[in-house]
This record gives C-alpha cells, structure tokens and sequence, in this order.
C-alpha cells in the first residue's frame, strides 16, 4: 500500500536518542517492566498515547503569541466560542483544561446515584467519573466490535437493539445518558456511522435520554464516514461534523487528540438552559474563571485553531493513511489485529500473537515490554492487565480483548519510523514462542497500569 505523503514540510525537529539493546534491557528491567515508568528520553518511538503528544502548526505558534491572557472577556475566548458555534453548532461552549475536567464537570449534574449511563464504550477516565458521580456505566458496543480478525466499516458502534433492551429492563427513568464516544477508542478507534448515530439519538429521544458525545476525534470519525459512508462521499468533514453533533445534547471534548493542542478541552451544550447555569457554578469552583477554563488564552488561540485544523481533509487522509500504511504492512506479514485499523492508533491483538501467555500473565503487556526492548518502541497495555481486580473477590478480571496499543501522534512520526515499528512487530513474531508472561509484584488499588510492579514469570 502507498504511504500517503505529508501535506506539511517540517520546520523545527526534535532530536531522539538512539539506544542500543542491552541499555533498554536494563532501562525497562529498572522501571520493574513498567513503561509508564521509565523516563521518555530512553524511548525511540513514543506510540504510548496519541493525546498531547502532536506538533503544532506554525499558524497555530503563530496565534500563541496573540493570546489574550485577561482574566475575563479576553479575546482569545471570544474566538473560540465562535469557533465553537461555527463547527459544532453548539449554544454554550466552554473551555477546561482538558477532557478529564470536561467529564468532572459534567457528571454529577446529569448523574442520580444508582442510574445507569450508557454507551458504546466508555473511556477509562469517563467510566471512572461515571462511578464518582455514584452511576453504573454499562458498555453497548456492537458485537462486530469484539472480532478482531472480522473487517467491518464502523466497528464502534453502538448496539442498538440491545440498548434498547436495556432501556426496557430499567426503565428510561434510570438511564442518565447515552455517551456516544467517537471515535471508539477502547475497540481501536474505531468509527461510529452517522446512521449509528442517527438511530441512537432517535431512540434517545423517544425516552427523553439526554445524548452526550464524548468528542475526543471527531475529525478522524467524520473522516471515516466520509469514505464509507456512500450518502457523506461529497460533504466536507465539517459538514459531516455538524451533523454528527446535532444528534447530541452534550458534548466532552479532550481537545489533545484532533484539536492538535498539547492541553486543553470542551464542554459544550446544544441549547442554553438549567444545565448551563449549573456547568457555569462549577467550572468556576474547579477551573477557574469562564473565559479561561484551566487554560491561558494563548493555549484557547492555539485550540481555536487547531479545531479547523484538525477537519483539513488533506490532513485526515494522510493521518488515517498512516495507520493503514501501518496496518496493511502487518497485515501482509500476517500478523494479528484489529482489523481494520482504527483512526489513532493500530491496536495488535497480543492475545493472538501470544498465545501460549494466559490472560492473567497479560499478552498486551508482555508484548509492550518486547517491542520497547526490540526497539525502543512503546506502546501500551489494552487488555486485562489494565483492567483492576474485581473488588469484591480480589480476582483477576478479564478483559475482552488482549491488545498492545499503538498510537500514533499527529504529525510527528515518518513512513521510516513506522517502517521501524512493522520490522520490529516482524521480529517480535518469529521469536513469539519464546515470549514469557508478567506477574505483577506491587500494586496500587486503583488503575494499577499506570504505577505496579511486574516480573517475567
Ligand atoms: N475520552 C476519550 C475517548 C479519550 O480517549 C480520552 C483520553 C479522554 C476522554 C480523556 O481526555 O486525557 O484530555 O483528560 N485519552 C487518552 C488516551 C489519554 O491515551 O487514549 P483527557
């Protein structure tokens, strides 16, 4: 498959450190088999998140230098709000440093203790502030979702016939929300169809859900709809987007993936009313004051533009093209995932590639370690080492699927630097047999990945 070349010529590089094998030996053995662990400048190529980790344009460093830092009111607000209403058509748009706080925000005023919110996939920290809000987060994604080997054009979307099930079995009264992640990261980043979309929000409002769209990529999504979708085939990704948001109530928005910032984030409401006035109360206690959210205004004048940014066609073909680039090379050496690749990253399914490693001895984590010692390549753990222990039996619980993910920053890495990447996995493949599984050392109760312990068993 042909790389798709870059529509921007680079200006400014960063330089990397080369290592050799026996020093990441040693580097990951230090930080106990943990790659959240180890420093950043060991890495070669960083594919552990696709969030924070892009470069800006010279157009947006250019509009740094024009933020308005004013306590209140201040212009570069003004800009992102009209940004806002433009592309997302969305009454009341407000800024917070990013989509953790979007979600914290937004939970506890939409959320009654014990209801139930669901949606096709919940991210982790979307799940978690889900549960602080005192509500039980159920996953509906459809059963093509789970296949990894199976193609299908919108793997992330919802499970329409068995939400509609669940909203008859507790009642539309205990269901707080529909989340409608877009992309679906936790299935690969995978697209959610507009006729997905459609159907949701209708059944939504039969019962009087409010819709929320955990907004994170919503360029890459318009994207895939526009090539797969045939009715979208000549609408612009903006167009695209705006009617994808139009079947929302709510939006969250992690602006660190297609927003191209390294921080920020949104919380947007479609028409003014009660739930603004309540946002407005707690951004203030929690982010500081409206016209800023967490952020200087020279990082809302960076957001601004990189929302426009972000839905350039040209850009998202070469973006999305990176990963099929990345995808159509394991795929002709046959190794195993989930197919076909998602808008971020490419997730491998460890599970496969790896099966003489138990789930409780983690695939997705034995294959993280193995690719940073080929390679210096990190990625991470989407699979039952991420997955805490259940908390009433102390068991291990099982993830649905074992993935290593490889998420790709924006506008970062080279056709060579993912050549790397495929040569490794390629190495990594002709010695699987010999792969050992981890067991964890130490442990924190909660999102244990981010901090345990492990040893090769
Ligand atoms: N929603 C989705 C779908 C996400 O992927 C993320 C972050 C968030 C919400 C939270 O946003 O990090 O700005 O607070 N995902 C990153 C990742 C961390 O690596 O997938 P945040």
């Amino acid at each position: 498959m042909r790389y798709m070349p870059e529509p921007f010529k680079i200006k400014m590089v960063e330089p990397i450190k080369m290592t050799t094998r026996a020093e990441r030996e040693a580097f990951i053995r230090d930080a106990h088999y943990n790659a959240f662990s180890l420093s950043a400048e060991d890495v070669y190529i960083d594919l552990q998140t696709d969030s924070g980790t892009g470069s800006m344009s010279d157009s947006q460093w250019g509009a740094i230098m024009r933020g308005d830092e004013s306590y209140s009111g201040g212009r570069s607000y003004y800009r992102l709000i009209e940004a806002g209403k433009e592309i997302f058509g969305y009454d009341y748009v407000q800024p917070v440093h990013q989509g953790r706080a979007a979600e914290k925000v937004l939970f506890p005023l939409i959320v009654t203790p014990g209801q139930y919110v669901i949606s096709n996939m919940f991210f982790d920290t979307t799940r978690a502030h889900v549960g602080l809000a005192g509500g039980r987060a159920i996953d509906c994604v459809c059963p093509e979702g789970l296949d990894s080997g199976a193609y299908f054009d919108f793997k992330g979307n919802m499970d329409v016939p068995r939400l509609r099930s669940l909203i008859a079995e507790h009642g539309a009264e205990n269901i707080a929300a529909i989340v409608m992640t877009i992309t679906n990261n936790s299935v690969g980043g995978q697209p959610v169809s507009m006729a997905n979309m459609r159907e949701t929000a209708a059944l939504a409002k039969e019962h009087g859900i409010l819709v929320v769209i955990d907004a994170a990529r919503y360029a890459e999504n318009a994207f895939f709809i526009k090539e797969r979708e045939a009715e979208f085939a000549d609408a612009t990704p903006l167009e695209i987007t705006r009617e994808m948001f139009s079947h929302g109530d709510v939006f969250t928005m992690s602006a660190k993936k297609d927003a191209l910032v390294n921080m920020g984030g949104m919380l947007a409401v479609r028409e003014d009313g009660p739930l603004v006035d309540a946002i407005k109360t707690r951004v203030i206690s929690f982010e500081g004051y409206l016209t800023y959210g967490g952020l200087a205004g020279r990082d809302l004048e960076a957001m601004t533009t990189g929302l426009y940014e972000g839905l350039d066609y040209d850009y998202l073909r070469y973006r999305i093209g990176q990963m099929q680039y990345l995808g159509a090379r394991l795929e002709e050496a046959g190794i195993p995932f989930q197919n076909p690749v998602g808008g971020h990253a490419v997730f491998i399914d460890a599970g496969k590639l790896l099966p003489h490693i138990p789930y409780d001895e983690f695939p997705g984590q034995a294959l993280t370690v193995e690719l940073y010692i080929e390679a210096g390549i990190r990625g991470c753990d989407i699979g039952s080492y991420m997955m805490d222990r259940d908390p009433e039996t102390g068991e291990q619980q099982r993830a649905p699927f074992e993935f290593t993910r490889l998420a790709i920053p924006r506008r970062v890495y080279t056709q060579a630097h993912l050549d790397v990447v495929a040569d490794a996995l390629i190495a990594i493949r002709d010695r699987a047999a010999g792969i050992k599984g981890y067991q964890i050392t130490w442990e924190p109760k909660v999102l244990r990945h981010f901090t345990s312990h492990l040893k090769p068993v």
